[in-house]
């Protein structure tokens, strides 16, 4: 690592056509230095930092305009109504979904994984059903499945994957059969960084006969995402890990099947009118959304949706391919460090492990030199279970990274081989 980080930034533009220092400029948060180093944010895929923009819009909604949303004929609920409406316009726009009712605010990933099992899945799946997932899972696309087949008598089966961390389509294939009634599968793995084929995998599954879940939480941030090239039955992803504030997120649905699903939950909002005696549904989306909602976080995803559209697409898929063929090659000079995943095409994501030293010792002393990663098992323990590691390290990558960032993270673990022997 010869050369400056000046020179570093100039190569990668030139490179990727992608200027991420200047992106920088939009993170206030990045601009600060923990235990006396300047900050370096390696963590994106746990949660992705806050461009301006997305601050700005939350705190002028705040000063300006808040309001419950649907409920009043006054000036501040109409544009609190407008605004939040609007931000779902973005997500049916960003999604390619057919039809804006389609697109349900949820509170991330999770909710949405789990509002789909328990309506959707309690509704369709019965005794001796059978769930197909991926070993790759985390644990939102595993638990609510589990829960679903403790409630039915349905069967959770699981496709392994190979020494890389890639789906093994033979494998998942041989495990589709007429039983299965739902697949769950992730876009890109969280701790691997893989990506799988999502259509692929639909249009096997639909010729099963089954529907299929996809968790498209790391996705998101990452690639543009069809829901109608893919073809897929659900679509979620969770705002916070794509620039948007946490507690929001985006549960897609084909709406021939959120019509016939029953409802989540009950309370305000979800419904058309209320007597002792029976209650009438509002129609979609509203119908799987109950209570008041998470206005500024709906307006801030909008926000963030208009952000990630600013740039030229290709070119930050090309930054983040930099980002990670850059840290191939980085990594490979520490010794005793070990890759977890290298799959073909990964995105967002560097796992490892370095010989002999737990990773929660390394993500500490990284932390003493500034550079946040995650270290455990990144909420999907069969991951690590396959490749037989009780943790990684992962420096997980956003639109702001840059090699510099690889090259600090290099250094740092320079140190931690140093401290720990
Ligand atoms: N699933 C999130 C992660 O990968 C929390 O860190």
């Amino acid at each position: 690592m010869s050369k400056s980080g000046g020179q570093l930034a100039a190569d990668q533009n030139t490179f990727t056509g992608f200027d991420a220092e200047s992106v920088r400029a939009d993170f206030p948060v990045l601009n600060q230095q923990v235990h006396g180093k300047p900050l370096v944010y390696l963590d994106s895929a746990a949660s992705s930092q806050k461009p301006l923009h997305v601050i700005n819009a939350v705190s002028r909604y705040y000063e300006n305009d808040h309001s419950n949303v649907h409920r009043g004929v006054h000036s501040l609920s109409a544009r609190a109504t407008f605004a939040y409406e609007r931000a779902r316009g973005k997500a049916h726009v960003f999604l390619n979904s057919k039809n804006i009712r389609e697109i349900i605010y949820v509170r991330g990933t999770t909710e949405a994984i789990n509002l789909v099992a328990q309506t959707y899945g309690r509704a369709n799946v019965g005794e001796g059903d059978e769930i197909l997932i991926s070993e790759m899972e985390h644990h939102s696309n595993i638990v609510p499945w589990q829960m679903l087949c403790e409630w039915t008598g349905a069967k959770l089966v699981v496709a392994p994957i190979d020494e890389r961390g890639q789906l093994d389509m033979t494998a998942f294939a041989e495990k589709l059969s007429e039983r299965t009634k739902i697949v769950g599968i992730v876009h890109v793995s969280n701790a691997l960084g893989t990506v799988n084929p999502v259509a692929e995998i639909t249009k096997m599954a639909h010729d099963a006969g089954a529907v299929v879940v996809v968790d498209g939480a790391q996705a998101a941030p990452h690639l543009r995402v069809d829901v109608q090239e893919i073809g897929c039955d659900f679509y979620a992803f969770s705002g916070h890990k794509a620039y948007a504030p946490t507690g929001i997120g985006i549960l897609y649905g084909r709406e021939e099947l959120l019509e016939a699903m029953p409802p989540w939950q009950g309370g305000g909002e979800m419904i058309l009118s209320v007597s002792f005696d029976s209650t009438t549904y509002n129609e979609l989306p509203y119908k799987f959304e109950a209570g008041t909602p998470n206005i500024a976080g709906a307006i801030g995803l909008g926000e963030a949706i208009d952000y990630m559209g600013r740039f030229n697409h290709e070119a930050l898929e090309r930054h983040e391919h930099d980002l990670v063929a850059y840290g191939y090659d980085a990594l490979a000079t520490v010794p005793g460090l070990t890759i977890v995943g290298t799959a073909e095409g990964k995105v967002g994501v560097h796992s490892f492990t370095l010989d002999g030293i737990h990773a929660h010792d390394i993500g500490t002393i990284l932390d003493n030199e500034g550079i946040a990663v995650r270290t455990g098992h990144h909420c999907a323990q069969p991951v690590m279970h396959h490749f037989g590691v009780p943790a990684t390290a992962r420096a997980s990558f956003g639109i702001y990274n840059t090699r510099d960032d690889i090259d600090r993270l290099v250094e740092g673990l320079g140190q931690v081989r140093k401290l720990m022997g």
